[in-house]
Order: structure tokens, then sequence, then C-alpha cells
């Protein structure tokens, strides 16, 4: 079977256009869907290219659904190759598409990269994506790109609103007045959130508060949590520790 990097260097049909660095990453996440009867959607088809790439690396199974605002797009359409033709920055767009197509395995956002797109297309599909699915967004430079909208810590970025992911994430371990600011959807429903330069992954998993074990019996006489206050072990130091 032919690597995603294989595939993209060997690739002779419609233009296709990815940063080179893109191609290890897509194959570190997806390769577990090759083969299998999933859904991929990617926002963003230009001229065809990477439908023709992802039919070749998931395999004919695959169900592939393309967005895009360009109506000659629609041409690329063929058996299991489904496109829509609408703008993501249109909530009531996106709302229609999720009551055409089923929950998705993968959601790749390589649209028009604009700081509205990219959020508007991220709150209203995130919960589109199957519970164990995985939501990607690239070409995250444009939030540095005034073009686009961005500007370094400009609160309006995709980077920015992406950024609050990591308490979200944390929102388990807030305390009472913080928790209901920060635990949200994706508390519940991502397992990681991981970067790479202009790219972002999140991988969904249903989650739980998380627990803390400890195994094995033997223990130091002397031992401190935190050196520099040895007399503070918090009430909420003890119960994890089951004091
Ligand atoms: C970067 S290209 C996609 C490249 C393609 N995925 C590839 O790898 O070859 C971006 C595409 O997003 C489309 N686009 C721009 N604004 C859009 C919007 N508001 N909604 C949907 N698609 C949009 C453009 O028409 C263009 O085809």
């Amino acid at each position: 079977m032919q690597s995603l990097k294989e595939i993209y260097e060997s690739h002779e049909g419609r233009l296709l256009n990815k940063w080179t660095h893109y191609i290890d990453v897509y194959d570190q996440y997806f390769s577990k869907y090759r083969g299998q009867e999933i859904v991929f959607l990617e926002i963003g088809i230009a001229h065809g290219g990477s439908l023709q790439m992802w039919r070749k690396y998931f395999g004919e199974k695959a169900t592939i659904i393309g967005v895009d605002v360009n109506p000659e797009c629609k041409q690329f359409e063929e058996e299991n190759t489904i496109v829509y033709i609408g703008s993501q920055e249109d909530p009531i767009f996106l709302e229609q598409l999720k009551n055409k197509i089923p929950k998705v395995d993968i959601l790749l956002d390589d649209g028009g990269h604009t700081m509205k797109q990219q959020i508007t297309t991220f709150n209203i599909l995130f919960d589109h994506v199957k519970e164990e699915g995985i939501y990607a967004c690239e070409d995250l430079h444009t939030s540095y790109w005034k073009e686009y909208g961005g500007g370094l810590r400009k609160k309006s970025t995709f980077i920015e609103f992406s950024k609050k992911f990591i308490d979200n994430l944390h929102a388990w371990h807030a305390n009472e007045i913080d928790k209901p600011k920060i635990h949200n959807q994706i508390t519940t429903n991502v397992f990681a959130v991981h970067y790479y330069d202009s790219m972002v992954f999140l991988e969904k998993k249903k989650m739980v508060a998380p627990s803390n074990t400890f195994k094995g019996e033997a223990q130091l006489k002397n031992h401190f949590l935190n050196y520099g206050q040895k007399k503070k072990i918090t009430k909420r130091i003890r119960a994890w520790l089951g004091l």
C-alpha cells in the first residue's frame, strides 16, 4: 500500500496544493481509517486535486465529501464523492449541510482560511464529527496575516480561539468558580489537541473526570509534594493522595 507521501509525490491528476510537511502529519492521524467505510469531509476543494488524493489514500469504501464556495467545484462529484456548494462562513449553509450528511470521521478545514470562516465552521461542525473522530484545521498561519484578519495575539483569530481549548481540556481541575467558565464540549469530547506548524488536530473521545491512582507500597519517610511549602498540603492534595 502506498504511503500518503508516495501518493502525493506521484500525483499527476488535478492540481493539488499542500504545504509539504502536512503530508506526514495527515498520515499520522488518518492512516487508521484507510480501507474503511469512513466519511471524510474536506472544506476547500480548489481544483479537485486533493479529492483525488484522498480517494487514492482512503480507498473505494470511503465517502468523500467536499465543500466549496465555487460552484465550478460541483464537477468533481463522482461515485462516493459528493460536493456541496456554499460558504463555510454561512451558519445557515452549515446547518443545512449537517442535515444532509452523516456524521463524519474526519473533518479537514482547508477552505478560505479567514478567522470568521475557521471559527464559524468549528462552532457549527465540531459536533458533527463522530465521537472518536478527528477535527483538523490547517493553514493556521493566516492567524498571523493581516489580510485574513490575523495579527499576533489578536483576540479574534482562530489561533487565540483555539488556545482556549487548553483551558477547556483542564476544566476538570479548575476550582468551582472557574469551572463553569471553561467546562464545555471540548472538556467532555476531546482527548487531545495537537499543534504543528499551521495545523491543529483535535482527537475526539468521550471524556470523564480523570482519575489518579497509586500502585506499590514502599514509601519514603519524608516526602514533600512541594519542597518550598512542605507544611501546606491542602485539602485538595490530601484528597488526591487519599490521606
Ligand atoms: C486552499 S484551497 C483548497 C485546496 C485543496 N484542498 C487542495 O488541497 O488542493 C481553498 C479553497 O477554499 C475555497 N473557499 C474560499 N472561501 C470559502 C468559503 N467561504 N466557503 C467554502 N469554501 C471557500 C476556495 O474556493 C478554494 O477552492
